[in-house]
């Protein structure tokens, strides 16, 4: 299964993931896609050797350029990682269930537009939330709606600043987030 990883910025996800599937004999992070040419995620991608592709917002909604990128690198599943436009329909429908998106927060509170990385730990330190944790979900055209597939969750001690915060929850993203992808992508390998 060649899969694509969606991403917007640094990358510390992106990176994991090519590392945990890195020997893989089922999995092969064969494209990083980026909406932003300096998200350090691409360098993070091609220090690891794998293809990365960077579109604009204007390619990214046409199917005529999208569609033939993919089908080049021959990839059959989406890892949205840290990327933050909204996915266009085309897509959705070209992958049904086969595009899925690491969120920061328990959805479904704290998703939908805006909410995406330390607006996400702002709203929950804001809110006094006693925990946080991680969603994984299927992506559909509606923000952070899709059906969800794991989560997993840490305390939040009263005296945690929002940087404290973000980084229990993103411990949480570098420990859970790989296995959860293989997971989800082991009903597509045919064991013979
Ligand atoms: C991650 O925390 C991910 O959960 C979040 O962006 C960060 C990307 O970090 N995603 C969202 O906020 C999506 N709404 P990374 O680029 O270092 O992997």
């Amino acid at each position: 299964m060649n899969i694509a990883i969606f991403v917007s910025g640094n990358g510390t996800n992106c990176e994991n993931l090519i590392r945990y599937f890195e020997h893989s004999n089922q999995v092969n992070c064969a494209l990083v896609v980026s909406n932003k040419s300096e998200a350090y995620a691409l360098v993070r991608a091609e220090r690891l050797g794998v293809p990365t592709k960077v579109v604009s917002k204007e390619q990214l909604h046409n199917a005529d350029v999208m569609m033939p990128l993919l089908q080049q690198y021959g990839i059959g599943f989406i890892v949205l990682a840290g990327f933050l436009p909204l996915v266009p329909n085309y897509l959705v429908n070209a992958f049904p269930r086969r595009i899925i998106n690491i969120h920061p927060a328990l959805l479904p509170k704290y998703g939908g537009k805006g909410m995406w990385g330390h607006h996400v730990h702002e709203a929950v330190k804001a809110a006094g939330e006693r925990e946080t944790g991680m969603t994984v979900h299927y992506v559909t055209p509606v923000c952070d709606s899709g059906e969800i597939i794991a989560q997993y969750r840490v305390s939040i001690n009263p005296g945690d600043s929002v940087d404290d915060i973000a980084e229990k929850e993103h411990q949480l993203e570098m420990k859970y987030f790989p296995k959860v992808v293989e997971d989800v992508l082991s009903q597509f390998i045919v064991h013979c």
